[in-house]
């Protein structure tokens, strides 16, 4: 009598043209069991535990707790490993000021200060910030909640009185990458203006030293005179 192939495995047998007896169920018995063992042997060629076999695939979400210092405050999170700073801020703690412009670490919309340094959130692990002082523009004013130009940061007044802006995207990573550029300016930090105009002590912080040290954050409406500007008279300690 002949048996339906309910398989794949089977209808190969059966195109080997094997008689439907004991001996077709041997062969497919026999496939079945090859089979696994090849899947059992390709685990342990790659080096994974038998137990790994059929677990959620390497690189899968996996939540940690953390604790971010963002503007003085510590916030308790539960994140999955992967997300960046960036996110952390605007999707976890509903800090928006921090923008994402290219989410790759070629605009500088999400510049944030951590521990005093300047970095593209974006390209920054939250968890690689644990333990940090994160500081974005929504903590950088002289007071939790401004409402005159006298309780802002004079960077962030510097860009107000010298229309530092068009449309605004850049501006927070702009604004936190002129405060660090000052700092970095105040420790004596060289770049690479500073060696071709041969001012390697103290150099002064002229538009071209400004417009070098702020050149990882792009304006897309093109408001860096003004912002040359805004530094320029941050730098000095006047805002207009
Ligand atoms: S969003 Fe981070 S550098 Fe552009
Ligand atoms: S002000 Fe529009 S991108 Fe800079």
């Amino acid at each position: 009598m002949s048996v339906a192939p309910c398989t794949e495995l089977e209808e190969e047998v059966v195109a080997l043209d094997v008689p439907a007896t004991n001996e077709r169920n041997l062969l497919v018995s026999r496939r079945r069991f090859l089979q696994s063992a090849g899947v059992l042997s390709a685990a342990t060629v790659v080096g994974l535990p038998e137990t790994a076999v059929g677990q959620a695939a390497p690189g899968a979400p996996v939540d940690r707790a953390i604790v971010l210092k963002v503007n003085g405050k510590a916030h308790p999170l539960t994140l999955d490993t992967r997300t960046s700073l960036l996110d952390a801020l605007r999707e976890h703690l509903d800090l928006t000021g921090s923008k994402k412009g290219c989410d790759h670490g070629q605009c500088g919309a999400c510049t944030v200060l951590v521990d005093g340094r300047r970095v593209n959130s974006c390209l920054m692990l939250a968890f690689a910030a644990e333990g940090t002082q994160i500081t974005t523009i929504e903590g950088l004013a002289k007071v939790p909640e401004p409402t005159t130009v006298a309780d802002l940061h004079p960077v962030q007044a510097a860009f107000l009185e010298h229309d530092g802006y068009q449309c605004g995207y850049c501006t927070s990573g702009q604004i936190c990458s002129a405060v660090a550029v000052l700092e970095e300016h105040k420790r004596g930090t060289l770049s690479i203006v500073s060696f071709k105009s041969g001012h390697t002590t103290n150099p002064v912080l002229t538009d071209d030293e400004i417009r070098e040290r702020m050149a990882g954050n792009i304006c897309r409406c093109g408001a860096y005179p003004n912002i040359v500007a805004a530094v320029r008279a941050a730098a000095k300690g006047v805002s207009a």
